[in-house]
């Protein structure tokens, strides 16, 4: 008898974890629906003014940084960790932001889960001379993602440029030490140096 009721209890146990692990899809899952184009502009509105905000910052310190320091004394300067504007930026607007790149330099910032397929669009778009373009959509978790294309500017070739002209040797052995993987070099002006990914959860 006893060992019974130890047996049903534990058969109820069962059910109910397996319902934990198989949870039926939640309202908001199901109502996850194409974004209206006014909300599409919305959201479109927004990445591009947190992505501007966050190239002026970078770009002016990256500049004044380099004029003082040099490279070696800038190179903590093109992460977005370095930029106390960003953590706002992702709270202000409950988002995760993000950069990737198909050549990295930080493997960190290697494109994750949805990020992957839209940054390889991207590629598509360069190796088609399509100019890429920002862009949103809608995830079937209901969070709306932004991405837009991260072009490099002249600024950008002492360290993401060739290594020996672009990049003194002495600059490249400095990141080399900090980025032992690095493959974000050999690039030039105005072509596509990575992806920006904002991810805003609802
Ligand atoms: C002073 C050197 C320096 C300059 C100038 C510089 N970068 Fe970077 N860049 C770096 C370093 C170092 C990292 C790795 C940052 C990290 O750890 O996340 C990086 C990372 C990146 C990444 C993230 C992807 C990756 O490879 O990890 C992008 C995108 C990027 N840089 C674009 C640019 C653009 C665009 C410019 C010009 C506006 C620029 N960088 C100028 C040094 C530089």
């Amino acid at each position: 008898m006893r060992i019974l009721s130890t047996f049903s209890v534990l058969m109820f146990m069962l059910v109910l974890l397996s319902q934990c692990t198989n949870p039926a899809p939640t309202p908001t899952q199901a109502a996850a629906k194409e974004l209206t184009p006014e909300e599409e502009q919305v959201y479109l509105d927004k990445g591009k003014a947190i992505t501007a905000a966050a190239f002026a910052a970078m770009s002016g310190k990256l500049s004044a940084a380099m004029e003082t320091g040099g490279v070696a004394g800038a190179v903590e300067y093109c992460n977005l960790a370095a930029y106390p504007l960003l953590d706002s930026l992702s709270k202000a607007n409950n988002a995760t932001i993000r950069r990737t790149s198909a050549k990295l330099r930080n493997p960190k910032n290697a494109a994750q889960g949805w990020e992957v397929e839209a940054l390889a669009a991207f590629e598509q778009a360069k190796t088609l001379v399509r100019e890429p373009k920002p862009r949103v959509r809608q995830l079937d978790d209901g969070s709306v993602v932004f991405v837009a294309p991260i072009k490099l500017q002249p600024l950008c070739t002492k360290c993401h440029g060739t290594v020996g002209t672009d990049i003194a040797a002495a600059d490249y052995e400095v990141i080399k030490k900090l980025y032992p993987d690095d493959a974000a070099t050999g690039y030039v002006p105005d072509e596509l140096r990575g992806m920006w990914a904002i991810q805003f959860n609802r």
